[in-house]
């Protein structure tokens, strides 16, 4: 860390970039943070960063990064990047340039050169630098991992791992086909990854965190009809809407990851099943994310599950700021964004070669 960290009784100032669906959620966190204050948003829609900032009691609004960097100035020690994917780059580029620590939506950017650029520009910026994988906020997969790394279900040989949403084929959220912040997630020259890059990054974080890392993905990606010419105003309907990965991990183990938003029923629902020598961890979100449950030890020949509860864990942003007041690499990092995007570079060509492709 080359920028001196803050001392713990300093507030630590935060900015917003992009004031869309996603980011009252930064703000909410932060707030909740003491010493953290979110003292500027900025959009490019100036109206919606204004009435952001007068919704969430937030003083300064701005029309662009530049601006907001311009006026501001030292007054902002971070930012939360929250635009749409395509935008993550830029604007990460720039505020780290000015100095800035950045906690950055996912997927970290829109390729692994990208992301790769980005987690240079962070190192030489000397500031802290993190993707926000939301699920690293559940207690299960923290406590899960743990249980992993002690070697609790011994060497790892099969991972089932799932994220199912319905907005496709559902008005759970809405109607889709007329709120423009679901259009672009359809649309790849809105700068989507469909939902591979949408959510897809979350699962494969999701399972590679206590599972290891992918050595190999076979993937088939699919992108169904939606509407008439598969076009609704300029949005073209042309990103995939499910995925499903064939994976060998480093360790040797085999694995099924798979995603959609085509599965009525299951608004945001993560499962995860991890099979060792020694026992099997398995957890679904729609059970619950403050425990998971657990076959092992005597239970293992029975095939006895019993849940295991988890302490709470500090979430993201918390994460975020501890990192900015202590000086130390929070996690996960640009480091753990790019090489998911990796793995997402090679889903793409494995798709398009129809072949299994090396990481
Ligand atoms: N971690 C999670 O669980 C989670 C959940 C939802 C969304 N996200 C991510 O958050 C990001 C935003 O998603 P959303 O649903 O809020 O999108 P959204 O379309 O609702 O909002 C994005 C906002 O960014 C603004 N914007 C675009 N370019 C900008 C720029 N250069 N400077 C300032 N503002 C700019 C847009 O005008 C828009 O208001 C996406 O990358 C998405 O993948 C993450």
């Amino acid at each position: 860390m080359k920028k001196s960290a803050l001392k713990k009784q300093q507030p630590v100032r935060v900015a917003i970039i992009g004031t869309g669906s996603m980011a009252p959620y930064h703000v909410e966190r932060y707030v909740a943070i003491p010493g953290c204050q979110v003292v500027a948003a900025c959009d490019v829609v100036l109206d919606r960063a204004r009435a952001f900032c007068e919704k969430h009691n937030i003083p300064a609004a701005y029309g662009s990064v530049g601006e907001m960097l311009a006026a501001e100035g030292d007054e902002i020690d971070a930012v939360s990047v929250v635009t749409q994917d395509p935008f993550h780059m830029p604007v990460a580029l720039q505020c780290l340039r000015a100095g800035k620590h950045v906690l950055c939506e996912k997927p970290l950017a829109v390729n692994y050169p990208d992301a790769r650029k980005m987690l240079a520009a962070a190192k030489r910026a000397g500031v802290i630098h993190m993707v926000n994988f939301s699920y690293r906020n559940w207690p299960c997969i923290q406590a899960a991992t743990q249980a992993i790394r002690r070697g609790d279900i011994g060497e790892i040989r099969h991972v089932e791992a799932s994220y199912l949403q319905a907005w496709l084929a559902s008005k759970v959220w809405g109607d889709w086909k007329t709120n423009v912040h679901w259009l672009w997630r359809l649309s790849t020259g809105h700068g989507s990854k469909g939902v591979l890059g949408d959510v897809g990054v979350h699962i494969l974080d999701y399972a590679t965190y206590p599972a290891g890392p992918l050595r190999e993905v076979y993937c088939r990606l699919k992108t169904f009809p939606k509407a008439p010419g598969n076009k609704i105003g300029e949005y073209k309907l042309d990103a995939n809407d499910s995925a499903v990965l064939n994976v060998e991990f480093a360790n040797g183990a085999l694995g099924v990851i798979h995603t959609s938003r085509c599965v009525g029923g299951h608004a945001n629902r993560l499962a995860l099943k991890i099979a060792g020598t020694k026992g099997t961890i398995s957890m679904d979100s729609e059970v619950s994310t403050t425990s998971y449950r657990e076959c092992r030890g005597p239970g293992l020949d029975k095939a006895e599950w019993r849940d295991v509860p988890c302490k709470p864990v500090p979430n993201n942003y918390e994460r975020f700021i501890a990192a900015i007041r202590s000086g130390k690499p929070g996690e996960p990092d640009f480091a753990r964004g790019a090489e998911i995007q990796k793995v997402l570079d090679a889903c793409f060509k494995s798709n398009k070669e129809r072949k299994p492709v090396r990481l």
